[in-house]
Parts: structure tokens; sequence; C-alpha cells
């Protein structure tokens, strides 16, 4: 007797169709998995063996003979479990329903319930794509698969449940198909509540719109922190597409639960600066995804950056350049996606006053400089636009009048989105910061001024290559803010301010 029935693997969040073969015969009692299965898999014997008895199935072949196929691929998991227990069922020909287009994920328990797996969503458009019609998976798991049209999903609780239904009794129902709410909007928190720093705001709506990553320098208590959780009020609401790339990162970490089967807010990662390079960009046993890839899509929040350990700070310059992020282990690398807006915030010195114009400053020349330098140049390379938050006077914050709704700020943030769009249809790119090199000249057309400007900051400054593209880009979404599409010497003298505090700061390097 040989039977096949179709499973699903996962590696990272590289998912792969395989195919479970049983071969059985008479004789003394055996039960042999091969296919390059880890542990999990090997004790998946016990389990299945334990949850049929207690499902009152016995099975009556002998020798078992179980190969996960294709055999030259790891399985490492225990969503093995489920294809294997099946293949047995259909070896004792109970099965009755046509599962050649079906394919089976989850792990058993000792009492035969069905427990989630990570990375369900992975999994299930990877089945479609490979023809699969429906997908038998946890409970815990179905309203997350459901997600993925043209692939019916049954909600599986436990094996005696599976066997009657597919024996030809049609006893689970199919899990209606989850329609996401539209994307959604951060709320509890406003810009209108941010007295003064109206430099600051525009910078974050810069930021926002074109999607480049921020740094704010200032003495303690000017509203650094609080500006930068306001972020997620002023982007845009995420797409569907959005959300299922961000959806999967959270399902292979297992973040997702039954109310949130989808992420439908833009994530923001607000991360301690104990965190460690693992928990930042992934990694460890199979490696997980890390914070960068959390915030996938969205933000990622370093608050007082030189309280970060340098050597962790300086893992994230690969990952910030490509937009995803490749871990390498002994059994194969991983593929985490990372297009994120970094927003980093710091005191300019340890006591927090250097450069204030109301406050001295108590530190050394040296404690300054250390300080500085725990954030290295090809770090602060990478951050597009940097601004210094100066204290608030007494008139803003006595003011009568609210600031700028975060509304407000958005809609012109959501018009030179829908600019960018249009223009990069077809190209990859989504937003300004992710503009190519070979596309760059192209797409940031500038007028006579605005180069004459360039030429003369870029002598004048010894401006660094990638500083002069940056420089550019950002020039690109100011002008989309105004609705222009030459870029003027307004625009690239705004740019060119962003970048300014480099020189500020860290002027001695
Ligand atoms: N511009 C502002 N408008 C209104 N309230 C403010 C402003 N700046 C600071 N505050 C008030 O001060 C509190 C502290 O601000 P916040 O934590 O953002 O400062 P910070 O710049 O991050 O300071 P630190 O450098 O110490 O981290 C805020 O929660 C808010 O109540
Ligand atoms: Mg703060
Ligand atoms: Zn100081």
């Amino acid at each position: 007797m040989f039977s096949k029935i179709n499973g699903i693997g996962l590696f990272g969040m590289n998912a792969f169709m395989i195919s479970c073969e049983i071969s059985t015969s008479s004789g003394t009692p055996t039960f042999d998995i091969v296919g390059l299965g880890d542990i999990a898999v090997q004790e998946s014997k016990m389990r299945i063996k334990a949850a049929l008895a207690n499902s009152d199935i016995y099975l009556s072949q002998q020798r078992v003979t179980i190969n996960l196929a294709p055999a030259n691929i790891r399985k490492i998991g225990s969503m093995y479990d489920l294809p294997i227990l099946v293949s047995l069922l259909s070896a004792e020909n109970i099965i009755r329903r046509d599962i050649s287009k079906s394919a089976f994920i989850g792990e058993v328990s000792l009492g035969g319930d069905l427990a989630g797996v990570r990375g369900a969503l992975s999994m299930v458009i990877e089945a479609h794509k490979n023809g699969i019609e429906e997908v038998y998976l946890p409970y815990d798991n179905a309203k997350e698969a459901s997600v993925v049209e043209g692939v019916r999903i049954y909600g599986v609780k436990n094996v005696s449940e599976l066997a009657k239904h597919l024996t030809g009794k049609p006893v689970i129902p199919v899990t209606e198909p989850y329609i996401p709410t539209a994307g959604e909007y951060f709320t509890g928190a406003d810009y209108s509540e941010v007295r003064g720093q109206e430099n600051v705001k525009k910078a974050m709506e810069i930021a926002a719109a074109g999607f480049h990553n921020v740094l704010m320098i200032g003495p303690p208590g000017t509203g650094k922190s609080m500006i930068a959780k306001r972020l997620p009020t002023i982007l845009p609401q995420m797409t569907f597409d959005e959300s299922i790339e961000t959806t999967q990162v959270h399902s292979v970490a297992g973040m997702l639960d039954d109310k949130h089967p989808l992420v439908t807010a833009r994530p923001f990662r607000n991360v301690s600066h104990t965190a460690s390079a693992v928990g930042l960009i992934g990694g460890s046993g199979i490696p997980k995804p890390g914070e960068i890839s959390l915030a996938h899509n969205g933000v990622l929040f370093l608050d007082e950056l030189p309280e970060f350990d340098r050597k962790v700070l300086e893992t994230l310059r690969q990952p910030l350049e490509n937009g995803e992020i490749t871990i390498s282990r002994a059994m194969g690398s991983v593929c985490y996606p990372c297009n994120i807006m970094l927003v980093a915030a710091m005191n300019p010195c340890p006591c927090g006053n250097f450069g204030s114009p109301n406050k001295k400053c108590s530190c050394s020349k040296l404690q300054v400089q250390n300080y500085l330098n725990r954030i290295s140049q090809p770090v602060l390379d990478r951050i597009d636009i940097q601004v210094e938050v100066a204290p608030v006077n007494f008139e803003e914050m006595t003011a009568k009048e609210k600031g700028e709704s975060s509304a407000a700020i958005r809609e012109r943030v959501q018009r030179a989105r829908d600019l960018q769009e249009r223009r990069y249809k077809g190209t990859g790119i989504k937003t300004n910061s992710q503009i190519t090199p070979g596309l760059l000249h192209e797409v940031c057309v500038m007028s006579e001024e605005a180069k004459a400007m360039m030429r003369n900051a870029f002598d004048r400054l010894g401006m660094s290559a990638r500083a002069y593209d940056r420089i550019l880009k950002v020039a690109r979404t100011i002008a989309d803010l105004d609705g222009e599409e030459i870029i003027s010497k307004k625009h690239i003298s705004q740019a060119i301010g962003y970048r300014s505090l480099d020189r500020k700061y860290w002027a001695s390097r």
C-alpha cells in the first residue's frame, strides 16, 4: 500500500511544499520516518500514536515507513504531524474525500487536539501558489490563513473530528474568509498636543511623506519622545499587500492572536536600548525575525540612541541599506524583510545640555565627544533627516491655540505619497527613500539655480557621494509636498539644512 499526502514546511519565512509518502506492509511492527526530519519530526511518532489511540482510531498496518519528500530539504518543527497522521489514515483506507488538492499542517497533542503553528500565513500562500485548493490546519490558525483568497480553510480542533470529516461526513465548516477592515490609523495621541517645535514637526512630515530615516537631537524634556511616538498618526494607512507582508513576519514570530489575525496598523516598534543584536536584527537557533523586521512597513524607534551598544547599532547598517536581512546558519539562510523608517532620538551629551541656548553643559569636551562617537559615521550617514530640538519658550508653551492636528498633516503626507505612487508605478519603488542610483537623476530633476546651490554645497562642505544622493532624495520629497515636479533651490536648501547637524555635533571627525 502506498499513498501521498501534501504538507507544507517552513524555514524562517520561506514556505515549501512537501509530500508525505507512506509505505506499509505486514510483519513485525515498526514505524520509521525518513526525509531529513529534525528531533521534533522524529518525536512526532509518539505524539501521533497517542493522539490516534486517544481518538479511538486503531491502525491495522504493522510496518510503516514514512518519507517526507523532497528528502534533501531539512524539515524542522512540529507542523508535519498532521500530514503524517493523515497518511496513516489513508493507509487504513478510511479516507473517502478527494484530498489530492488538499494540504495539511499542524502539531497534534497526545490527547488528539491540534496546537497552533507559527508562520501559517506564509505556508498557505505557498500552498495556493502550488495549486492547493484547501488547507486543513489548527483551528487557532484558521482566521489568519483565511486571508488568502482562493483557498478553502478548515480549522481543525482535534484528530477525531478530522478523521470523521475525511471519511465523508463534512463536520468541519469552511472558515469564513477574514475580511480585514481598512488599514487602521494610530489613535490616542495627536500632534496638536505638541507645543511649538514647528520645524521638528515639519521634519517628521517630510520623513513620513518620503519614508526617510530621521534623528532628533536635543536637551531633555523638549518633546523628542513625544514627537516620535506621534509619528504613526501621520503615516498613510497600510495597504492590503503591506498588511500581508508584515503579518507574515509577525506570524513567523508567533505574535498573532485570534483578535488580530492580520496586522493592519503600521508597526511602531519602540525598542529598549538594552536590546541585543539578535533582538534587533533577528537570529538565534532557527533564526527568528528581530525588531527591525517586526517593524517592516512601519517605524523602528530607537530612543536614547547613544545608550545602545555600539556594536548592536552597527548591525543595522546592512539591513537599513537593503530593506531586508539575511541570517545565515549551518542549516540554511533565512531572509526577512525590513523596509522600515528608522526614528532615533538622543541628547547631545551625558548631561543633555550641550549646545543648549539657555542651560550650561556640565560635561567635559572629551565626555561629549565620547558620547557622540557612540554613533558611527556610517550609521549617521544613513539618516536622511537630522533635526535639532530646542527648548520650547514660555509663549509657545502657554499659547491658547493648539498646534496643527495629525489629520491635517496626514492629508499632505498622503498627497505626496499618491504622487510618488504614480511616479514609481511598475518600478518596485514605493517612496523617495528607496530611489535607486540608476533612477536618481531621472526622477530628481533640479532647476538651474538648485543645481548651482548643490554644486556649491558639494564643494564647500566636502559632501560624500552618499550624502549627495540622500540630500537629493529628501529634496524630492519636499518638492512633492509642495506639489512641484522640478526641484527648486528652496527644496535643496531645506534638504541640506537637515544634514547640518552632522557638522555641528560631529565636526571633529
Ligand atoms: N513641545 C512640547 N509640547 C507639549 N508638551 C511637551 C513638549 N515637550 C515636552 N513636553 C512635556 O514633557 C514631557 C517629556 O517630554 P519628552 O519625554 O518627549 O522629552 P524628551 O525630549 O524625549 O526628553 P529626554 O531627552 O529626557 O528623553 C512630555 O510628556 C510632555 O508632557
Ligand atoms: Mg525622550
Ligand atoms: Zn553635557
